[in-house]
């Protein structure tokens, strides 16, 4: 059985995450149309691990609840669908205003996935998408962005470090 990890709560100032990165330049914001896919991606990214073992129905039924509300107020306006510029998806950021899932984290818009999939890995794209996000939040008003990713996630840690996040929390494997 692969074993729990920790997992690291991070902030960045949106405007750090401008600095770094340009916003990608192909977005449209996500639609409940784009469940199906954005399931199948979530399934294909995340390692099953304690506690993370869902089945496939309770990953849709995630995919669906962020779409009402469930996880927080979702910002469709900083949730970017990243497009080729044939117009094919490359990968999203969801956002949600706060998240509720849990009572602990940051009072920031509060980022639930970040995925690219993976013929567009390395080419900017979840770098771009961030940026496409926290560039809508500085545009209502918010300063912050938050997110949680796992310890061992080092493609993930790269990325957000780059773009101006630091660790805030640390939530140990056996919590
Ligand atoms: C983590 C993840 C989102 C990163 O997405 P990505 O689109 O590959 O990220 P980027 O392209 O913005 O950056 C990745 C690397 O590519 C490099 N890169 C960016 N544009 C590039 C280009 N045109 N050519 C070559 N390299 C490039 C970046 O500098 C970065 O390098 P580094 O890792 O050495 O810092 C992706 O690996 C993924 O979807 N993983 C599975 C899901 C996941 O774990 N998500 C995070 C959950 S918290």
């Amino acid at each position: 059985m692969t074993r729990p990890v920790d997992r690291i709560v991070m902030v960045a100032p949106v405007d750090a995450i401008l600095q770094a990165s340009a916003p990608w330049p192909h977005v449209r914001a996500a639609v409940p149309e784009d469940i199906p896919w954005i399931a199948g991606a979530v399934w294909d990214a995340y390692p099953q691990r304690p506690p993370y073992e869902p089945e496939w129905d309770d990953v849709v039924a995630s995919t669906q609840s962020m779409f009402k509300n469930e996880a927080g107020d979702f910002m469709p306006v900083a949730s970017p669908v990243g497009l080729t510029e044939d117009g094919e998806v490359a990968g999203i950021v969801t956002v949600v205003q706060r998240c509720t899932l849990r009572d602990d984290l940051p009072d920031a818009p509060y980022v639930l996935d970040c995925i690219t999939l993976p013929d567009h890995r390395r080419t900017g794209v979840a770098s771009g998408l961030i940026a496409a996000s926290a560039r809508a939040l500085k545009a209502v008003g918010e300063r912050e962005m938050a997110l949680t990713v796992d310890a061992d996630n080092e493609d993930a840690l790269r990325v957000y470090t780059r773009l101006g996040f630091v660790e805030t929390m640390r939530r140990p494997a056996s919590a």
